[in-house]
């Protein structure tokens, strides 16, 4: 059948790692879709630059235009961070008609209700399980799986570049600095890696989560927001001697209809599951009314792990299932008695 076309619109560190499965796997894939995926486009800032990444010369190139006004192209990925002008790219492939996969989780934080809003008027869709948690499927839990639930506590470790710095400060004996610098080069951090180490990022992921689970938007300046980068070597060592671990923990947690959150350092016991967590991963305890206590964990960080997520919601689309189930999420209505 019809292939899908795909654009990618930024090549940094995940969008290299979808190019490279798209192209590496693409029987796979199109045995996964029932239809194969084709990269057609791939956006670039700089032409000139060396990429470890090998495309065909047709594919590449540095006009966000080029892809916008291709009417062949299906769906845009979009892999630029920030508000701006990623807000506005994105407004405008959906106005072009594309479905978008997304991994900006600052963008959806700040401007998912206009943007879901309008991606449903257009009858389009935003996908969008890499912006939470890198490669773990924990969008599709929230949504899906546990759908039959009032989630009542999300308790997680949800930035895997300051679970890293932690490991390495503490496991490893590296300093501070050199575990932040590490963190770029592996490619775990954020352009701007003070989002990750302030606390920022692990916020925006709660976030969006709260939206998911509760219906209601809390805005980042609401509940309280501390990071890494107020620790010390020696917060670690004495957190040891008293049987306990040091994680930038992102909790959310409904009690008595009321909503109470909060992404800080917190002292976690060692006889809790979420202290052992090592390296960029993620863990997160989600509490369903019905299902009770749900685990998932895995790489929340990285090329191959994050695009893992990015490609898994191509193939959504793909196959029809992306529209059945992303615009009736019914994200952003305010539910009735949460305070
Ligand atoms: N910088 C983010 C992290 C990447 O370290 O978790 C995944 O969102």
């Amino acid at each position: 059948s019809s292939p899908l076309n795909v654009a990618i619109i930024g090549m940094g560190t995940v969008g290299s790692g979808v190019a490279k499965i798209l192209l590496d796997r693409a029987e796979q894939m199109t045995t996964r879709a029932g239809r194969p995926i084709q990269l057609k486009k791939a956006v670039v800032r700089d032409l000139s630059r060396p990429r470890n990444v090998d495309l065909p010369a047709e594919v590449l190139t540095d006009s966000i235009d080029a892809v916008l006004h291709d009417e062949s192209i299906d769906v845009v990925i979009q892999l630029i961070g920030g508000i701006d002008p990623a807000y506005d790219i994105m407004l405008r492939a959906l106005e072009s008609g594309k479905d978008v996969v997304t991994a900006n989780k600052a963008l959806l934080c700040e401007k998912g209700e206009s943007l879901f809003r309008r991606a449903r008027e257009l009858g389009r869709c935003i996908c969008f399980e890499a912006a939470v948690a890198g490669g773990v499927p924990l969008i599709e839990t929230v949504t899906q799986a546990m759908t039959a639930n009032q989630i009542t506590s999300i308790e997680a470790i949800l930035n895997g570049t300051s679970n890293y710095i932690l490991t390495e400060m503490f496991s490893h004996n590296v300093s501070y600095d050199d575990a932040v610098k590490s963190a770029q080069e592996i490619g775990y951090a954020e352009a701007d890696p003070a989002m990750d180490v302030d606390g920022t990022d692990a916020a925006q992921k709660l976030g969006i989560l709260v939206q998911l689970a509760l219906g209601i938007k809390v805005g980042l300046n609401q509940f309280l927001r501390q990071g890494i980068d107020c620790l010390s070597l020696a917060d670690l060592q004495y957190a040891a001697e008293l049987g306990y671990t040091v994680k930038l923990l992102a909790v959310a947690k409904l009690l008595d209809g009321q909503l109470e959150m909060h992404a800080q350092p917190t002292l976690i016991r060692n006889d809790n599951p979420l202290a052992h967590v090592e390296d960029a991963y993620n863990k997160i305890a989600l509490e369903g009314d019905a299902v009770g206590k749900v685990w998932l964990s895995g790489m929340g960080a990285g090329q191959m792990a994050t695009a893992s997520a990015v490609v898994a919601n191509v193939v959504d689309i793909a196959v029809g299932r992306a529209a059945l189930t992303f615009p009736r999420l019914d994200l952003w209505n305010p539910r009735e008695g949460i305070k």
